[in-house]
């Protein structure tokens, strides 16, 4: 499918999303009436303070939390009308994650971490294309090491390898470069953006990375669980002027 042809589609439509959760002090509200529109291919920027409710979002777009109402369509599903066990099967056929924290497993090398969602959904050479994988994000000096004895960074272009190997339909990342030096972090920008070129693969980031923000087509805002679109509600079609982006920072 030509790019053209997939663009008016939409890859996630969020419609009135309201998160509450009852703490020890009461009633708080995360997330507070969010609607986004997202077309298979795009690439969107979330910034935002600390604690404005970014990862929560993320987290619920993915189909890995339960919004307290609203509703997400991820890829034509509305994700209210599917149980834990439909859920899990439509992340693992459209969904890649890279979580602020990596979440890699423990027990298991970095070559076997980045396998093992590739061995899920039975690609026969997983083994190679872990390694071609690592490789790209330059840890292949480290293909037998675990998570603990590799740093933030690896760890964290170890996550990145694993969410990229079953190029995914809508890649959600959390602070992708967020442990990274410049040299990394341009050359994880970079593949995240030849993702998006050659597969079509949709990205929605949330991060502190100004550069990495403006290289997205999107920039959208969350501040105390509202979201906004700043470029947008100044009927400008370009990009959010960086001066707006170290505002919302
Ligand atoms: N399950 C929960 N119970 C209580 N409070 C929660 C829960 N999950 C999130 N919060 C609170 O909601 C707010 C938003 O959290 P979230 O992790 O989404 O923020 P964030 O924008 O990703 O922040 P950061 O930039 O620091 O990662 C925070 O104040 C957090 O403490
Ligand atoms: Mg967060």
């Amino acid at each position: 499918m030509s790019n053209n042809s997939v663009r008016n589609t939409s890859a996630i439509t969020v419609t009135n999303l309201n998160k509450t959760v009852v703490t020890q002090e009461g009633e708080l509200t995360i997330l507070n009436g969010i609607n986004i529109e997202v077309k298979q291919g795009d690439s969107i920027a979330i910034l935002g303070p600390s604690g404005s409710g970014k990862s929560t979002l993320l987290g619920l777009l993915a189909a890995l939390d339960t919004p307290t109402s609203g509703e997400i369509v991820l890829d034509g599903v509305a994700l209210s009308g599917l149980n834990e066990e439909q859920k899990a099967a439509l992340r693992k056929q459209k969904v890649s994650f890279i979580f602020q924290s990596f979440m890699l497993v423990d027990t298991l090398t970095a070559l076997e971490n980045v396998m093992l969602p590739a061995e899920l959904a039975g690609v026969t050479d997983a083994k190679q294309k872990a390694q071609a994988m690592l490789e790209r994000v330059g840890l292949s000096h480290r293909l037998n090491h675990l998570p603990k004895q590799l740093s933030g960074g690896e760890q964290q272009r170890v996550a990145i390898a694993r969410a990229f190997i079953c190029e995914p339909k809508v890649l959600f990342a959390d602070e992708p470069t967020g442990n990274l030096d410049s040299v990394n972090g341009d050359k994880i920008a970079d593949m995240l953006f030849a993702l998006n070129q050659e597969s079509d693969t949709t990205l929605v980031l949330v991060t502190h990375d100004l550069h990495l923000a403006q290289r997205c087509a999107r920039q959208l805002v969350m501040e105390s669980g509202h979201l906004s679109e700043p470029a947008a509600e100044d009927g400008q079609h370009n990009s959010t002027s960086e001066a707006q982006l170290v505002e919302a920072n």
